[in-house]
């Protein structure tokens, strides 16, 4: 099969691969129909993760199951199903109590809980950048969805960013009425942004740089403050009399940076620091990790990130993080969306067919004007 496959630096290729066998009765291999590429992705791409070469990248799937394993018997050939980025056992101490994110049998590797398909130390899986995917425990793990092809670029939202954007909404313990600044118009933060306008914020603000991605955080009814005008956290203060707001969700990660675009991997989390009120919450989703070897600064080469940690206890605030454990929410969030409540499908601003996926890479990369959220079609839909 064809699939797109880590090179190096900047560097990926579609190439063929084996296609992907049943190796545990518990596996179903899905033929997908949608597979999106994710700011993610982007740490893999430009080199700031250990990623091996040969891997198939892609871990927002979905599409149409072609063969279940002898121990699969929910899973039917021909169901259309997404699948969460998490791959999660179902069974053990973690999975048991909601946290998927942090399966503690699905990766071998040391130290790390929770596993995805086609990332860096999240375990051996391949990605669904490709025409098939093997998914482990899928029982568990796959998420029906109605038959037919409606709602494709809504549903696909389904496999990480939109449970992603709930998520941080949700560690930032938002209630109706509060007011909630999202750090970063990516698609995460936009669909944080959207969350927290479905969950009844009294008012939301987006905070970027790129003009088209805050006129997307527009159309969901959100502010769009724009911090290459001056700094977000005056403007944030100016918009509400002073007082700040309730909740913060930083949905930017350790590649945060200043408007000329160099990086400060605690700017993000001080601007919220300051902006939330005391008492508030911050919810992270963007990504830190333990090792980057890439910073720019001895401290963050080591996973050490000094943000205003005095000025955040002081405040009594309170903060959560962590990669979101979709299976928690993927469920109530498809419904909303078959009932026209949700339409996370917006942000889509590409289709492409898995030959493009070349130029996508590049074009998402840099950030272009108008490449918000980059679809991938391996084949036909249904
Ligand atoms: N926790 C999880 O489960 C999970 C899941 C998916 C993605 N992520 C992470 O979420 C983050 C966002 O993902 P994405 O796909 O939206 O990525 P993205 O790279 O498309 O978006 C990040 C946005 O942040 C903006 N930005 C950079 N510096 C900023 C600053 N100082 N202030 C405000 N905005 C700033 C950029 O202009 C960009 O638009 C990434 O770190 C990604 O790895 C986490
Ligand atoms: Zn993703
Ligand atoms: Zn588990």
């Amino acid at each position: 099969m064809k699939a797109v496959v880590y090179k190096g630096t900047k560097n990926v290729a579609v190439e063929e691969v084996p296609d992907p066998t049943i190796q545990s009765p518990t596996d179903a291999i899905v033929r997908i129909t949608t597979t999106n590429i994710c700011g993610s992705d982007l740490h893999m791409y430009e080199g700031r993760t250990s990623v091996e070469e040969g891997k198939v990248l892609g871990h927002e799937n979905m599409g149409v199951v072609e063969e279940v394993g002898s121990g699969v018997d929910r899973l039917q050939v021909g169901d259309r199903v997404v699948l969460p980025f998490n791959i999660a056992c179902g069974t053990c101490r973690n999975c048991t109590q909601g946290w998927t994110s942090f399966c503690l049998r699905s990766n071998p590797t040391e130290g790390m809980d929770g596993a995805a398909y086609g990332y860096a130390n999240m375990g051996p899986y391949d990605g669904g950048q490709a025409e098939f995917l093997r998914v482990p425990w899928a029982d568990f793990n796959a998420l029906h969805l109605p038959p037919g092809t409606e709602h494709e670029n809504d549903f696909t939202m389904l496999s990480d960013i939109f449970p992603t954007g709930w998520h941080g909404v949700e560690l930032s313990g938002m209630q109706p009425g509060d007011r909630v600044a999202v750090f970063g118009a990516g698609p995460v933060g936009l669909m944080a942004a959207h969350s927290a306008m479905l969950r009844g914020a009294s008012q939301v603000f987006v905070v970027d740089k790129e003009p088209d991605r805050l006129a997307l955080a527009e159309k969901f009814g959100a502010t769009g403050i724009d911090f290459s005008t001056g700094d977000p956290v005056e403007q944030l203060m100016d918009a509400t009399h002073g007082v700040g707001v309730d909740r913060g969700v930083e949905a930017v990660g350790y590649q945060a940076h200043d408007p000329s675009g160099e990086e400060h991997p605690e700017l993000v989390l001080d601007n919220l620091v300051q902006v939330v009120r005391a008492t508030g919450g911050i919810g992270v989703v963007g990504v830190y990790v333990p090792q980057d070897p890439g910073a720019n600064s001895e401290l963050a080469k080591e996973g050490r990130i000094p943000f205003q940690y005095g000025q955040f206890f002081t405040k009594g605030q309170s903060m959560g993080t962590g990669q979101a454990p979709v299976k928690r929410y993927n469920r109530q969030l498809r419904d909303l969306i078959i009932t026209g409540r949700a339409n996370p499908g917006l942000i889509v601003s590409h289709e492409l067919t898995l030959d493009e996926a070349v130029d996508g890479y590049e074009r998402f990369d840099n950030r272009e004007d108008g490449w918000t959220k980059v679809l991938l079609r391996p084949g036909t839909l249904g």
